[in-house]
């Protein structure tokens, strides 16, 4: 049987308040050790024959509803994040890349996510897309919009998918953790024939073990897009 090549591989983070709790421990603690994950994790695509590109979910347009020092929290979280992983995204030859509505963001936030994504454009192992303040069906609303801007009056579906922010037009694997089987609007283009995997292990506590044995779960569907296999 021939294997399926994962390509594109987006992830929806769900656990990290629960795990905290589990500990006694404030959410803060969870969303810390969420990012180191999200660190091992992107080391393992790098390195990975197949892939190409991963999308994390890391702050959707509903999660301002948070508590604001929470809010705040992830903020710093993300600019700490960005700043301390330029040097391991140079070595281990990733791009980074954010997809989402930026504007909402301080501007010192803007510019270390611009910088970063200046700083490693030329990179060519993996594409680590952040998805941040992102909400599917916005994306794809600004897509249309942008399209009818530039007097495009009907569409094809060519069309929508390069207006989109991503740079493919398939997720191929859907992993969420922590047990909750949503798509939680992500993705909602890219995801039309995407394989779902949901886990119940907490974001902080997946590991790359875990994420070996889903990709060859992965590699042994048979995809059919639709038509027979
Ligand atoms: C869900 O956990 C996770 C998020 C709100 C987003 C993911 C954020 C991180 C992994 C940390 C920061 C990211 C970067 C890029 C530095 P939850 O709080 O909803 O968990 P719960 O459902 O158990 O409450």
């Amino acid at each position: 049987m021939i294997k399926q090549p994962l390509k594109n591989l987006a992830i929806i983070m769900d656990g990290n308040g629960r795990w905290a709790n589990r500990r006694g421990l404030n959410r803060t603690k969870g969303h810390e050790k969420g990012a180191e994950i999200i660190r091992d994790v992107t080391t393992y695509c790098a390195k990975h024959p197949s892939i190409e590109t991963v999308t994390f979910y890391a702050f959707s347009t509903e999660n301002w509803k948070r508590p604001k020092l929470e809010v705040e929290f992830l903020m710093k979280l993300l600019d700490r994040y960005l700043k301390d992983e330029l040097e391991t995204y140079q070595k281990n030859n990733v791009q980074f890349k954010a997809i989402g509505n930026m504007n909402a963001f301080s501007t010192k936030l803007q510019k270390r996510i611009l910088l970063t994504e200046e700083a490693t454009k030329h990179n060519k192992d993996l594409i680590h897309i952040l998805a941040l303040n992102y909400g599917g069906r916005a994306e794809i609303t600004d897509a249309v919009n942008r399209l009818i801007a530039e007097g495009k009056t009907v569409l094809e579906e060519s069309d929508i998918s390069s207006a989109l922010q991503t740079p493919y037009s398939d997720v191929d694997l859907l992993i969420r953790t922590s047990g909750e089987e949503r798509v939680s609007n992500y993705l909602l283009w890219q995801m039309s024939y995407a394989e779902l995997y949901f886990t119940e292990t907490l974001w902080p506590d997946f590991t790359n073990s875990e994420l070996d044995e889903i990709i060859s779960d992965f590699e042994q569907r048979t995809r059919r897009f639709g038509g027979l296999s």
